[in-house]
């Protein structure tokens, strides 16, 4: 069947609000509802003996495996390496005995992910992948299978099939943290609970849809954008930036809130906007006082956090989002929202081709 955009203008838009339904649909087939349980697929390997777990990906997907080498080592107390696929086996990665590697891929075709994979295995890892095409290559030669329910994803600019990635990962780091004897069984409990409030939360982001919309022509005339976020969500921050430039074709750079002295401040005047992804919790007055390090120097700042944090530190940014108060597990796939749709509007404002902006495919079969 042809997919259409219904009533959305671009198809981007229309996957931007897909997301409480796909992530929903696809939670359901990680979560055993009565048990308040994970649940993973079969595998023909023992998941507690796996000493170290390699991350590779390509793009959005990498930043999916960046979120969740958080998770991994939070919950699981798993060590995790994080690669580029294009970068992965030209460095001669040391991949040792009871290792997992574990590939992130919404086409399962990318060229570099699966020459990736493909070393991975002639080197004895087991080999796991989240993909959203259940046919594709990366499928068929995985040890373990976790498929995403995105459906087809037609914008370029990924939006469903990351937030459908994080919501897979986290239930994979929450059942290795479990076989790993990290997690109790009332962890598991409370991290299910918070996992099925995501779709909730979503929605409750995508509320703010015209708040955004409104202050895109703040951005808009930027010639560039500054992304700050700390933890988890660090790569939001870049994520942000990669979906600003993408579609937007402003550049834009993400960076963690505690690094940006070390550089980036070199740039803030009141031509480069910043925006700030700050959940209320233990590290946001850290990121307050990167907030006061940008203001001093006469920089703008849009503030996405929770009503908590906006009523501590939205005085004197330039524009605030709110976003609904959440479990830090599940901050970084609630605040995709955000960045999704200012890309999203910004993009709208200058004009630009959403679903196929310049230069870029949808899948990329070259290495
Ligand atoms: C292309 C797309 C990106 C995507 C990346 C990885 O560059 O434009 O949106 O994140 O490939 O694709 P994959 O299918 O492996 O997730």
């Amino acid at each position: 069947a042809t997919i259409e955009k219904g009533n959305y203008r671009h198809f981007m838009q229309k996957e931007i609000f897909e997301q409480p339904t796909v992530v929903a649909q696809t939670l359901r087939s990680y979560i055993r509802p009565l048990e308040q349980q994970v649940a993973l697929p079969q595998m023909d390997f023992d998941l507690s003996s796996i000493s170290r777990v390699t991350i590779v990906a390509c793009g959005t997907s990498f930043y999916a495996g960046m979120v969740a080498k958080y998770w991994f080592e939070t919950f699981a107390r798993v060590p995790v390496d994080l690669d580029f696929a294009s970068e992965f086996r030209y460095r001669d990665p040391v991949l040792e005995d009871g290792g997992l590697a574990l590939f992130i891929s919404q086409s399962g075709e990318t060229a570099d992910t699966l020459a990736a994979l493909r070393h991975a295995k002639s080197e004895g890892q087991k080999i796991a992948v989240v993909v959203n095409v259940p046919t594709s290559s990366m499928a068929r030669e995985a040890d373990l299978l976790l498929p995403t329910h995105a459906g087809p994803e037609i914008g370029v600019a990924s939006t469903k099939a990351f937030s459908c990635q994080l919501a897979v990962l986290a239930a994979l780091a929450a059942h290795l943290a479990v076989v790993k004897g990290k997690m109790t069984r009332d962890e598991e409990r409370d991290i299910v609970e918070h996992l099925t409030e995501t779709p909730a939360a979503l929605n409750a982001a995508l509320a703010h849809d015209k708040d955004i919309e409104a202050m895109a022509h703040l951005i808009a005339p930027a010639r560039d954008v500054l992304y700050l976020g700390r933890g988890p969500d660090y790569p939001l921050a870049l994520e942000g930036a990669l979906k600003l430039k993408e579609i937007s074709y402003i550049h834009a750079e993400g960076y963690a809130s505690g690094e940006m002295k070390h550089g980036p401040i070199a740039l803030i005047d009141e031509a480069v906007p910043v925006i700030v992804l700050a959940p209320s919790g233990p590290l946001f007055e850290k990121t307050v006082s990167n907030m006061q390090e940008v203001r001093a120097r006469g920089g703008k700042i849009v503030l996405i956090s929770d009503a908590e944090g906006l009523a501590e530190a939205g005085e004197g940014c330039m524009a605030t989002i709110e976003m609904p108060k959440v479990h830090p597990l599940i901050a970084p796939l609630v605040y995709a929202v955000p960045v999704q749709l200012l890309a999203y509007h910004v993009a709208c404002a200058k004009g630009t081709d959403v679903d196929q902006p310049r230069n870029l495919a949808k899948s990329v079969t070259v290495e």
